[in-house]
């Protein structure tokens, strides 16, 4: 229960930090992007998004988290769900990743159904910006236009993830540093750091 305190104060300050920062990082960014090249895609994310929430209400936090994971380093690229393979190592097995951030199945199951709808059309950047929506509107939060029109990376970052993603052994210094490396404020960084600790 404590859960659901924490997350829906949380989640308001979330709302503001995605729409403030990460949206206006990327300036070309638009919330038509899909309206003709693949219209259904809000829809089916958004249909899948509340399936996997109501077979397991936790996803929908977790959700959020994978989109928080996958920004903070190098920006909201879905350099996050890159596997391991033998010549390349990404962020997945990085100490804040690792056996802790949860949802790939849903986004899987969710590129699967955008990748039937429109082929190589919708980039699983934009899936985890509109699943963290989605999760935070459908558990009882507020709701935010999302952007649209990331593109996928095909790198990621081991290191920069890290030392990017706060521990929760950091201390009031490191951790306001961190998040003003973001641009996020020492507000967005209270909300971000209580959401960090319950998911
Ligand atoms: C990141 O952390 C993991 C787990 O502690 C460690 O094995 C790895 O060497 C680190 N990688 C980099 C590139 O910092
Ligand atoms: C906080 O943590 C940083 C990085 O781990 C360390 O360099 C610094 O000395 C710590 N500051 C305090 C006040 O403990």
């Amino acid at each position: 229960m404590i859960f659901l305190f924490t997350a829906s104060y949380d989640l308001f300050w979330f709302t503001l930090i995605v729409a403030n920062v990460f949206t206006l990082a990327h300036g070309k960014l638009s919330p038509n992007h899909y309206l003709s090249t693949c219209p259904k895609a809000l829809f089916i994310i958004n249909s899948a998004v509340i399936a996997a929430i109501k077979k397991e209400t936790r996803i929908g936090a977790s959700l959020l988290r994978l989109h928080f994971h996958d920004c903070f380093v190098n920006g909201c690229d879905g350099s996050l769900l890159l596997d391991d393979t033998p010549n390349f190592i990404g962020e997945k097995t990085a100490t804040p990743n690792y056996n802790s951030i949860r949802g790939f199945d849903v986004v899987d199951d969710i590129k699967a159904r955008v990748e039937k709808a429109c082929p190589g059309v919708v980039s699983c950047a934009d899936i985890l910006a509109l699943a963290a929506r989605d999760s935070v509107v459908y558990l009882g939060g507020p709701s935010w236009t999302v952007g649209l029109g990331r593109r996928d990376s095909t790198t990621a970052s081991r290191s920069v993830a890290n030392t990017s993603i706060l521990a929760p052994t950091s201390n009031l210094s490191a951790l306001v540093s961190s998040f003003s490396a973001q641009e996020l404020s020492l507000k967005d960084m209270v909300a971000l750091s209580g959401m960090l600790y319950n998911f």
